[in-house]
């Protein structure tokens, strides 16, 4: 295909705003799918996403569409990730392609995931068309929304598309616009040295790792010895093709183009997002810019409950991570709960995903630490320690300062909420950098400590604000701040897995808060047990759990045998969920309920 009948685009939206029934509905249209093989929302292949209605994973479509010109174009759609954790998965796609829909819901407006990710389209340089969609409902104030885009985001939105996604209305002027409105790609010499961005990458059980690519220069075949520039992988192509959206094999892929290549790659891990490909015989000068690992920013410890399945975790996690190259994992012993693994996830929802699909699909019950990010020690001897886990904080008395990760968040709220959000973040140690109004919302930026809105931020946010509010963020960097190790003991003993980094003058409120907490959350037991928190050796909150005089059976006055039996039953089976700690038993919810901060 020539060049100036391609059209490479992906579509930005904010969670819920349409992008995937869209996607649906221009494969449908230009009958890329038989209509009887229609499934909703072809393009979130995994259950997960099926089940949340978020997209993780990028994927791609080549849709054949013959124009109103007479010609017939080939369009190939990039499906980004909409979630703020695969930010990087998101730049790196739209690099990939010359255009993108911006999907706003008529009936809600702009939000900071619309921000976020049309920003990182405005910086890959793309040309984008505004669409508008769910007009179809009464709500819907298209006008309003087109202004707002035109205030907020300062791109022309008077030729917006309007549209439903739902009904179908509009989407021809949809494809049309593609056509007519978003760039060929460019340059591209197809018997130059090949050079290939490596979109993606996924495992298939029958085929293995499956990559996505997007050809810059020259021309990929069957055959081909391929390396990957930043790896140093060589692999023998196996086959290419394009997604329509089943597989299909094609000879070749040329300038401009996306498919696939399947290359007897044996793990999604030895592939990087962003990597260049070329040929290991021709190879091209100079690999493409801007390649970045993603890294882990948020660490937590996972535990079975019982802890003879920690051989089926090991196995889980592993098979898990070969197919997540941005998923980390190393063993880790606490003394309260035994044997695990310390995990690195993109975000708080990439952890979250990782658990669910450990205790559904392997079904092992977890007990997961308070969520860390990476503090930076610096020692007084001039050594610096990338402190993971709390747990590992070295003696104070040798530490010269912490500096912790700083995130720079956005959040859009309707005015009526916007003081709770402020408060909120002043409460989280945010600093506001700025504060600006777009009809009845407000946009408030904050400059915020990481470890503040890892844990329950967002579930905060959202309660706050009744679920109006959006956020984003991005990594600004590292600062000083005065941050301590706080831990946690139980009838004298130490308890590893609550152990947690605090900001000095917020530990005696957070000390307390989890000493209560505590005390409601474990049981009673024959004799009394005192449960304190600590800085160092010095004690800074306490409470008292006083002892249990009664059997609980008492109740059942020796009468009723069955129901004795089945009392006794039910203590069993919660035992299997509690944890000892010396003479203490602490059931499991205790663990991230004692967490979470009101
Ligand atoms: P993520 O995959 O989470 O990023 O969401 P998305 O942007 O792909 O949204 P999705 O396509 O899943 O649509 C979200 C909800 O809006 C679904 O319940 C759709 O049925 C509904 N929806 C999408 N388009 C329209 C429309 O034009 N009109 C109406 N009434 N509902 C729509």
């Amino acid at each position: 295909t020539p060049l100036s009948r391609i059209r490479n685009f992906s579509i930005v939206a904010h969670i819920d705003h349409g992008k995937s029934t869209l996607a649906d509905r221009l494969i449908q249209l230009t009958g890329t799918v038989a209509e009887r093989d229609m499934k909703e929302q072809l393009l979130d292949a995994m259950d997960i996403e099926r089940e949340r209605g978020i997209t993780i994973k990028a994927n791609t479509v080549r849709i054949d569409y013959p124009a109103q010109d007479g010609q017939t174009y080939v369009l190939n759609l990039i499906d980004t990730p909409g979630h703020v954790d695969f930010a990087y998965e998101v730049s790196r796609s739209m690099r990939a392609v010359e255009g993108s829909l911006l999907v706003v819901d008529a009936t809600q407006g702009v939000e900071a995931q619309t921000l976020a990710n049309v920003y990182t389209a405005i910086e890959a340089d793309h040309e984008i068309v505004p669409v508008l969609n769910k007009v179809d409902l009464p709500a819907a104030e298209p006008e309003r929304v087109a202004e707002q885009i035109e205030d907020v985001i300062g791109i022309d939105a008077s030729d917006a598309c309007l549209i439903s996604a739902k009904t179908g209305v509009g989407i021809p002027d949809v494809l049309e616009a593609i056509v007519q409105r978003l760039p060929a790609p460019r340059g591209g010499d197809p018997d130059a040295p090949l050079k290939a961005m490596l979109v993606d990458s996924k495992y298939d059980q029958y085929l293995g790792v499956i990559c996505i690519v997007r050809i810059v220069d020259g021309t990929l075949k069957k055959g081909d010895r391929i390396r990957m520039m930043k790896t140093g992988g060589t692999y023998d192509v196996d086959d290419v093709g394009v997604y329509r959206p089943a597989m299909t094999a094609v000879d070749r892929l040329g300038p401009g183009e996306i498919g696939y290549l399947n290359a007897s790659i044996k793990q999604v891990r030895d592939t990087r997002v962003g990597d260049t490909i070329t040929h290991e015989k021709k190879q091209c000068a100079e690999p493409l810019p801007g390649f970045k690992p993603s890294v882990p920013v948020v660490f937590c410890g996972l535990f079975p409950v019982d802890t003879s399945e920690f051989e089926d975790l090991r196995d889980a996690i592993e098979k898990l991570a070969l197919n997540d190259a941005s998923f980390s994992f190393e063993m880790e012993t606490s003394a309260a709960l035994g044997f695990g693994f310390r995990c690195g996830f993109l975000g708080l929802l990439h952890l979250e995903v990782i658990r669910d699909r450990i205790e559904r699909e392997y079904n092992i019950e977890l007990i997961t630490t308070a969520p860390s990010v990476i503090y930076h020690i610096f020692m007084k001897d001039g050594e610096r320690i990338d402190l993971h886990n709390p747990a590992d904080m070295p003696d104070p008395s040798k530490i010269g300062h912490v500096e912790e990760p700083r995130i720079k968040a956005t959040i859009l709220v309707p005015d009526d909420y916007l003081g709770d959000v402020l408060k909120l973040c002043q409460d989280r140690r945010g600093i506001q950098l700025d504060l600006t109004y777009a009809g009845s919302r407000a946009m408030a930026v904050y400059d915020l400590p990481l470890n503040e809105v890892v844990f329950d931020f967002y579930d905060r946010l959202k309660s706050v604000t009744k679920g109006y509010a959006s956020f984003d963020y991005e990594m600004i960097g590292y600062r000083e701040d005065n941050l301590v190790k706080m831990q946690v003991l139980v009838n004298d003993e130490p308890v590893d897995a609550l152990a947690m980094m605090v900001h000095r003058d917020r530990a005696e409120m957070r000390g307390r808060a989890m000493c209560e907490k505590l005390k409601d959350l474990i049981p009673r037991h024959m004799f009394k047990i005192p449960i304190q928190a600590a800085i160092g050796g010095k004690v800074i909150a306490r409470e008292t759990l006083s002892a249990l005089r009664k059997d609980v059976t008492a109740k059942c006055y020796g009468g009723d045998a069955s129901r004795k039996k089945k009392l006794l039953e039910k203590q069993k089976a919660g035992k299997k969920k509690m944890r000892q700690f010396g003479r203490v038993e602490i059931p499991q919810e205790a663990f991230i309920s004692a967490l979470k901060m009101d």
